[in-house]
């Protein structure tokens, strides 16, 4: 089966084509991130418009790569989380395509999607396994048991982990989206002479919160300032280590209340390359393994969605002619494929 896969929750517009019998893919990947940054974060109203300047084009793209439209034999896109206006424009195209081939069509969760990326990979996790999930938008911990059936043992009462590095980088007058720039930055430190709070690590279960983080790394930086290079650097280290601290103390206390051995880490946020050292030696001294999703699976693609389009699509789920999106939606909600 050659599923199609659009993804167009924020400010990516990711196309992808995956045959299920081979398991090639095919893919486009556009950022929208230019669009965005004279504004320092993703306007919706920007996002929107430009994704229905480039669905079209990009399938236009892989389909000159891989054959013609009528080989494709079912269509998946995101039918939720996420910008309701950015979703529309996936969904209609997707459920207007699926209409004219008279193919089945089906709407992914978008967190499901980076969920199940790490599947993409040949050393692939097998359920069950906690899923650490961080991103722009979310950071949750997940018992995942099957395709479908997911508890969230945590998540963020506040700030997603991403947003609280794009906050904090911004707050250093790096770029948008300056997860990626502020992590360089701390990279490039050898130590810091700040020790960040670990929010929420010494009240029982797997919650977070985020915001009283960068409203430190704020206060940091106002008493300090003008700061100099070597200032900058410390302090995003310091950011950077109370964070990837704080999330490896609640993925250990996750394998160990649900007794898993395995830990899946995906989103954004996850290509950090401290938090996979981190993680990488939390497992290790677990006897338990680690896996992440390639990288460039980590951040929003449409390889994800055309992939848990896939699973669910063989297992023939599809959509009624109901044609709605989420743009808040429980993984909890989803149902589960078996087998
Ligand atoms: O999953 P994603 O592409 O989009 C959402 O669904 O939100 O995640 C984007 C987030 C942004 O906040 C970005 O700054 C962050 O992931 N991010 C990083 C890194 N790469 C991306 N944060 C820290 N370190 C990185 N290396
Ligand atoms: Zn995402």
């Amino acid at each position: 089966m050659k599923v199609l896969g659009l993804e167009s929750s924020c400010d990516e517009t990711g196309i992808a084509l995956f045959d299920t019998n081979t398991g090639r893919l095919w893919q486009r990947l556009y950022s929208q991130v230019e669009k965005h940054r004279p504004y320092g974060g993703v306007v919706p109203e920007i996002a929107s418009r430009d994704h229905v300047v480039k669905v079209a084009p990009l399938i236009r793209e892989i389909l000159d790569e891989f054959g013609a439209i009528g080989d494709i034999d079912a269509i998946a896109y995101t039918r939720g989380p996420g910008l309701m206006g950015a979703l529309m424009v996936g969904a209609s195209l997707a459920r207007g395509l699926a209409w004219a081939l008279e193919k089945p069509v089906l709407g992914i969760h978008h967190m499901e999607g980076h969920l199940l990326a790490p599947m993409l990979d040949a050393h692939k996790p097998e359920f069950p396994f906690v899923a650490l999930l961080v991103s722009g938008g979310h950071t949750l911990l997940v018992d995942a048991k099957a395709v479908g059936r997911y508890t969230i043992l945590g998540e963020t009462l506040d700030d997603a982990v991403g947003e609280a590095f794009d906050k904090t980088a911004k707050l250093l007058d790096l770029p948008y989206p300056g997860g990626p720039e502020l992590a360089a930055l701390a990279d490039q430190a050898s130590g810091t002479r700040f020790s960040f709070p670990r929010p929420m690590i010494n009240r029982p279960g797997l919650d977070f919160s985020f915001s009283g983080l960068k409203t430190y790394a704020m206060n940091t930086i106002r008493k300090h300032s003008p700061l100099d290079a070597e200032l900058r650097g410390e302090i995003a280290f310091a950011f950077q280590q109370a964070v990837v601290s704080t999330l490896r103390i609640k993925c250990d206390r996750a394998l160990t209340e649900t007794g898993y051995s395995r830990l899946v880490v995906a989103g954004g946020v996850g290509a950090n390359r401290c938090l996979r050292e981190t993680l990488d030696k939390l497992t290790i001294g677990r006897g338990a393994s680690v896996y992440y999703p390639a990288p460039e699976y980590c951040t929003d693609n449409g390889a994800m969605i055309a992939y848990a389009g896939a699973l669910r699509l063989l297992a023939g789920q599809c959509d009624e002619d109901i044609f709605d999106v989420l743009p808040r939606w429980s993984l909890e909600d989803l149902t589960e494929v078996s087998g």
